[in-house]
């Protein structure tokens, strides 16, 4: 691991003290690098990551597919993908020109020869002492031939002791208990443990990083954050966009898999987990494994009022009408996806036990939004008569991890005036405002696998429970068909039904 440096620096803000990532010298290797996540993401990224005095100096990246493609036209597309810049921005030049371009097939052991031999030519003109990361910007199926064919020629293995190879997945990882388990076994034949980073992009979202900050770097929150004084929370990833082009993967996916089985068990697991004994990785990330083994399972006979699911027709969003999910190319007319889900679940421990926590997620919702609200209870007593506890609004903890970034309490004033009236103010802290716009989250994780520290990426324990966890789900959904509802609306009304059984409301967004 890349060393950690303690500082104090000045900030606009406040005095601030940092815990700085610094990546070691390396080679990239992009599989699927004519695919939309590099374009959309990784490429502007490094980009970002170079321009900020991030990224080593000593550094390339080599991008792997099946297109033919010159080292020239492999920089044209990496140009294209940043967006406009003058032509003699010379970061970009100096960028652009670390860039190059492999063809080969994936699972064709001669193309890793190949690969091979380059990756020695080019650590020796970069100075990067052999170390790789190979990222897996593919889709699953090529997985397995991708690991199989670098154990092959040997580049699992380091060159020597000080230096590293390392894997990074995206998801999905496993399509279910049994495939992500098989997936593991596999790619740990190859690999060990400590070089798989399992990429979850929304722990690399600085305002999912923040909230452990928020509560294991303050006193005023952790003595509130329990049972005692938390009513219950609501956890919310809704998007405008429907499946778009991706309804080949969607169809095989659905929205458990996409968004449940990772994003949302995750701001699951940073919102309830006990203080890790230390900020590393080891011990962050078996905190988060202890949740989900808190996690009270669904039982088949009450399946239905513990989760839902939908799937969108067609309907309007911002005015414009949309076509519903079966409609959408790619899409059989038939299709049973669900391309919404709410769920209530309970950890069973001693700071959460009876407190719902409330997750929703879906496609075609009426605005894009990611936020986790903590509802605190009523105070036992008031004092103000003859109005009633029940009668004033709690107080809600919001961290809005997008948009509009940032955090919000809701809390009771005096409203100015001879008479005693009441009203519910805000206090808020805007991340914008206060430091500008947050980075994305795959700059970060970059820096991370490059300084080889897991802390916000997946282990292998949390992948394998949270698909024990939704398996019941999984199974049942397999066989009834979800609950349409109108694209732009809040998904079925069943959904209601969840919080509704204990008296709460889905918070109007
Ligand atoms: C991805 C899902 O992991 O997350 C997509 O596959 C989803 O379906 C996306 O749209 C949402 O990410 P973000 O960062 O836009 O909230």
């Amino acid at each position: 691991m890349g060393p950690l440096r303690l500082s104090a620096v000045q900030s606009s803000v406040q005095q601030q003290f940092c815990i700085e990532t610094r990546p070691d010298p390396c080679g990239l290797v992009i599989f699927g690098a004519s695919g939309d996540l590099a374009e959309r993401k990784l490429f502007p990224a490094l980009y970002r990551l170079r321009r900020n005095g991030f990224l080593p100096e000593k550094f390339f990246a080599v991008g792997m597919g099946r297109t033919p493609m010159t080292d020239d036209a492999f920089r044209d597309r990496v140009r294209a993908a940043l967006g406009p810049a003058s032509p003699n921005d010379a970061p970009l030049k100096t960028f652009l020109s670390s860039f190059y371009y492999q063809t080969g097939d994936y699972a064709d052991p001669a193309a890793y020869k190949k690969l091979s031999d380059r990756l020695d030519e080019l650590a020796r003109s970069h100075h990067t002492r052999g170390n790789v990361l190979f990222y897996f910007s593919v889709p699953p199926t090529v997985y397995l031939p991708i690991v199989r064919c670098l154990g092959g020629v040997g580049l699992n293995r380091p060159k020597d002791a000080g230096s590293w190879r390392r894997i990074v997945v995206e998801k999905p990882f496993g399509r279910d208990l049994k495939s992500a388990e098989d997936l593991s076994e596999e790619i740990e034949k190859v690999f060990s443990d400590d070089q798989i980073y399992r990429i979850d992009h929304y722990l690399g979202k600085e305002t999912v990083q923040n909230i452990l900050v928020l509560r294991f770097a303050n006193l005023l929150f952790e003595p509130l954050w329990n049972r005692r004084y938390i009513d219950h929370v609501q956890i919310t990833v809704a998007e405008t966009l429907g499946v778009g082009h991706r309804a080949g993967y969607f169809e095989q996916a659905g929205l458990l898999r996409d968004m449940f089985q990772n994003h949302l068990l995750q701001l699951l697991c940073v919102t309830a987990m006990e203080a890790p004994a230390s900020f590393h990785a080891c011990r962050v990330r078996e905190e988060k494994v202890k949740v989900l083994r808190s996690l009270r399972p669904f039982r088949p006979d009450t399946l239905d009022r513990s989760a839902v699911h939908g799937q969108y027709g067609p309907g309007a969003i911002d005015g414009q009408p949309v076509k519903g999910y079966r409609q959408e190319p790619g899409v059989a007319p038939d299709s049973r996806r669900e391309t919404f889900a709410a769920m209530k679940v309970y950890v069973d421990n001693w700071r959460w036990q009876g407190v719902p926590f409330y997750l929703r997620s879906g496609k075609r919702l009426p605005r894009r939004v990611s936020e986790i609200a903590i509802q605190f209870k009523h105070v036992p007593h008031l004092l103000f008569e003859p109005l009633r506890p029940q009668d004033l609004s709690p107080n809600v903890l919001l961290l809005r991890i997008q948009p509009e970034e940032g955090i919000s309490v809701s809390f009771e004033t005096k409203h100015p005036g001879p008479k005693l009236c009441m009203s519910l103010v805000t206090m808020d802290f805007n991340y914008e405002s206060a430091f500008g716009e947050p980075p994305e989250a795959y700059e970060r994780l970059f820096l991370d696998c490059m300084a080889g520290d897991q802390t916000l990426f997946t282990s292998k324990d949390w992948v394998r429970l949270s698909w024990k966890f939704l398996t019941p789900l999984l199974e049942s959904w397999a066989e009834t068909p979800p609950l349409p509802y109108e694209a732009g609306s809040w998904g079925p009304k069943a959904a209601n039904a969840l919080p509704a059984a204990e008296g709460y409301f889905w918070r109007n967004l």
